[in-house]
């Protein structure tokens, strides 16, 4: 799987911003802050060549939706060959801005969950600001609604003011370490398999 992964960032450097795909302990950090004991909505952005989205499909209710938004034609393909067999995952060639309308042509008014491994910290100021701002409204307005992302910094919680609460933790096994932090839609956003540090407030610590 590793192959792959050289190439596109051989050939899209920023787009792709890593070399090797997440570790297995970053995965488990990432899927275990989803509650998937009822059917939910996922949306992923920048899956890659796939690694959280297989641990994501083994561990979604039969009666889930996941939508992949992968802007690497490449990758996109090798995700749509991984998962043709399961109707339940929808894979778009297509930018992360697109996840309100995308919604809207399926008749699903909102996400339980969106995970992110887009390089969030390199896009334009306007970019960024404008696909936060449709992330939070692409949430449902439950608890356990949740925007989940794995960066090297945590600059975004800066950008994230609008997200009433938040949690972080710092995953030192994987290449390089990252920031796991899960920005809630509501305030009261209860915790799911929370393993490390834990803030609580407007997002401006
Ligand atoms: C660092 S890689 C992460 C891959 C994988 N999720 C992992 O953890 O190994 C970032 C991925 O985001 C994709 N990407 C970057 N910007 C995007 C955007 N605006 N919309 C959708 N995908 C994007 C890239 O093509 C790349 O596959």
């Amino acid at each position: 799987m590793s192959a792959i992964f050289l190439k596109r960032f051989l050939q899209r450097p920023f787009q792709v911003a890593s070399i090797i795909p997440s570790s297995r302990t970053l995965i488990r950090r990432v899927t275990g802050k989803m509650d998937f004991s009822q059917p939910r909505v996922i949306a992923e952005y920048g899956p890659g060549e796939g690694c959280h989205t297989r641990e994501i499909v083994r561990r979604m209710h039969p009666d889930s939706s996941l939508i992949l938004f992968e802007l690497d034609p490449e990758f996109a393909q090798h995700l749509e060959e991984q998962f043709r067999g399961d109707s339940r995952v929808t894979v778009l060639n297509s930018d992360a801005a697109l996840l309100c309308q995308e919604l809207t042509k399926r008749g699903l008014n909102h996400c339980d969950y969106i995970v992110s491994g887009i390089p969030f910290s390199i896009l334009e100021p306007e970019k960024k600001r404008e696909l936060l701002r449709s992330t939070y409204d692409s949430l449902a307005p439950h608890d356990h609604s949740a925007f989940i992302i794995y960066q090297v910094t945590n600059e975004l919680v800066g950008h994230c003011g609008h997200f009433p609460r938040r949690e972080s933790e710092y995953c030192l096994q994987n290449l390089p370490p990252m920031f796991v932090t899960k920005f809630y839609k509501t305030a009261n956003g209860h915790a799911h398999g929370l393993n490390g540090h834990s803030r609580n407030g407007n997002g401006n610590h």
